[in-house]
């Protein structure tokens, strides 16, 4: 036993002790169990709750967990219920047939034994119907029969993430019509029955993260209105099809981090008219379809870090409602125009690219930023670029009457370093200052009031005010191009969706 387990024993005992003598709360535990922790009701007669975390049952008693069943003498015959009984790392190695007798258990926690297969198919069977959560969690199962959770229709939560399950019976969840939380998460599950979920139309939860899925069968998720937050993190998926989540109409955040998918075709997240939270981060994306994201209208946050995007087609991230975006570490040659079309962005990471320069014109965008990372590129420091000068200085302006005094370590915008010329290598992209940059085209107006002191801050406002600036963006244009799209691209998933039931209909 290792010191720690031997301390929360040595723990679970004190409180087992404590629980006979002072809390009147604590209630006995049956004998056969005095490691575990018993909280009654105020009359201290019926066992309400009992943890038995890092109690060894197996050596105390002789039989698993048949003290609950039949064979029990140690449990109550008046307890017929407990609100919540936890077994937590309690060395359990199996679950018979009926193991937990007829006991009214509301909340059963079984997380941290090794029961490897030897779940017994009743070994819910009489406390099923009562139970709103479960958890299986860390508890080395290597395989769930069909029929385990047969009876669990009021069950909310159920948990068997980190196991060793490798195949889920495609009919084992059609019992639990009332579950808002399900987890799969950490099992070397590699492929997923189409009509697994098909009862689920209430799960607002599922967490398939970390398994090892290598395509999602299009049926997967269709019925499943109610869904908010869908984890496929860590997986293995190296193809999305269009229209996998079309049926998700309320998601509201989707995972898709680490797994290989290359690319996103066109309308791969339609569907998804409440999608806030989008992570495709270190998915080795490549290429995205001009229209991947168009549907996402109440987008918020889209992590596209650690892909290897090079080239991103104008238009792509037409996201009206997006806050924080993320671009880091990928391939980009060329500055993203479109934050031109986000007029809600507060957020934008575009450090460790290759970008080459920022095109004044979009100082009325980026100036709204309170956070502006261009670190780690290869920016060229020519005139075309003092311009950031004034944008630091605008953002840092704003950003300190913000924090109004408040030390605050980080800044809003960070800069990098040049990459060329020659003579500006390594310094700070926002720290030269060429004075023929001012002497020439762009600048020539602000000479005047610049005073040609060092130190000096450009105001950019007076800089792009006037419309000689060049900088002639016609969104207007834009956007129409963009609804007739949107509106060509939905009515093509209605057909589809159309096509979806059609298919799916036993005729
Ligand atoms: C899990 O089961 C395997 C056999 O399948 C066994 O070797 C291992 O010790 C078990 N792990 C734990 C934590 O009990
Ligand atoms: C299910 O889990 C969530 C999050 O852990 C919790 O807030 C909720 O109370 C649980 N519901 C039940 C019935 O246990
Ligand atoms: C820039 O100039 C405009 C008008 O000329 C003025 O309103 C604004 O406060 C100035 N901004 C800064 C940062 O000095």
């Amino acid at each position: 036993m290792t010191l720690t387990k031997q301390r929360k024993l040595q723990g679970a005992l004190f409180w087992a002790l404590l629980a006979y003598s002072l809390d009147a709360t604590k209630v006995r535990c049956p004998p056969s169990i005095i490691p575990c922790v018993c909280e009654g009701d105020r009359a201290g007669t019926k066992i309400k709750r009992m943890s038995c975390t890092d109690a060894p049952l197996s050596r105390s008693i002789n039989t698993d967990i048949m003290l609950f069943g039949s064979s029990s003498k140690g449990f109550p015959e008046h307890n017929e219920v407990v609100d919540k009984l936890s077994l937590i790392y309690a060395g359990l190695t199996s679950i018979p047939a009926g193991g937990f007798g007829k006991i009214r258990i509301f909340h059963l926690d079984l997380q941290g034994n090794n029961f490897q297969d030897r779940i017994s198919p009743k070994g819910f069977a009489g406390v099923g119907k009562y139970l709103r959560s479960l958890s299986l969690a860390w508890s080395n199962v290597t395989a769930i029969h069909p029929k385990v959770f047969r009876g669990m229709v009021a069950l909310r939560n159920l948990s068997i993430a980190e196991n060793q399950i490798r195949e889920v019976p495609g009919t084992v969840f059609q019992h639990l019509r009332s579950l808002r939380r399900l987890s799969l998460a950490g099992n070397p599950i590699s492929h997923l029955p189409g009509t697994l979920f098909r009862y689920q139309t209430t799960l607002e939860l599922l967490d398939l993260g970390y398994c090892r899925l290598r395509r999602l069968p299009w049926t997967l998720f269709i019925g499943l209105w109610n869904l908010r937050v869908l984890d496929l993190r860590g997986n293995r998926l190296s193809y999305l099809e269009s229209y996998t989540f079309i049926d998700l109409t309320m998601l509201h955040t989707l995972l898709l981090s680490h797994n290989p998918i290359r690319r996103l075709p066109t309308d791969v997240f339609h569907g998804l008219p409440h999608l806030t939270v989008l992570r495709l981060d270190e998915s080795r994306i490549q290429s995205v379809a001009r229209d991947a994201f168009r549907d996402l209208v109440e987008l918020r946050s889209l992590d596209l870090g650690d892909n290897a995007i090079a080239f991103l087609a104008d238009g792509t991230l037409a996201l009206p409602g997006l806050e924080r975006l993320h671009l880091d570490g990928n391939e980009l040659t060329e500055f993203p125009m479109d934050v031109r079309l986000m007029p809600r962005l507060r957020s934008l990471d575009v450090s460790y690219n290759r970008i080459v320069t920022v095109d004044r014109c979009l100082y009325p965008y980026l100036r709204r930023l309170d956070f502006f990372n261009l670190q780690e590129n290869h920016l060229v420091c020519d005139c075309g670029l003092l311009w950031l000068r004034a944008l630091r200085a605008e953002m840092e302006t704003r950003w300190r009457q913000k924090t109004a005094g408040v030390y605050h370590s980080s800044v809003p915008l960070l800069s990098g370093r040049c990459v060329a010329p020659e003579r500006l290598r390594d310094v700070g992209a926002t720290s030269w200052l060429d004075f023929d940059c001012l002497q020439t085209g762009q600048y020539s107006d602000l000479l005047h009031s610049v005073g040609g002191t060092t130190g000096v801050q450009l105001n950019v406002t007076d800089l792009l005010a006037n419309g000689g600036d060049g900088c002639g963006i016609r969104s207007d244009l834009h956007d129409k191009r963009i609804n007739h799209r949107r509106r060509k691209l939905r009515h093509l998933a209605y057909l589809s969706r159309d096509l979806h039931y059609m298919r799916r209909s036993p005729t």
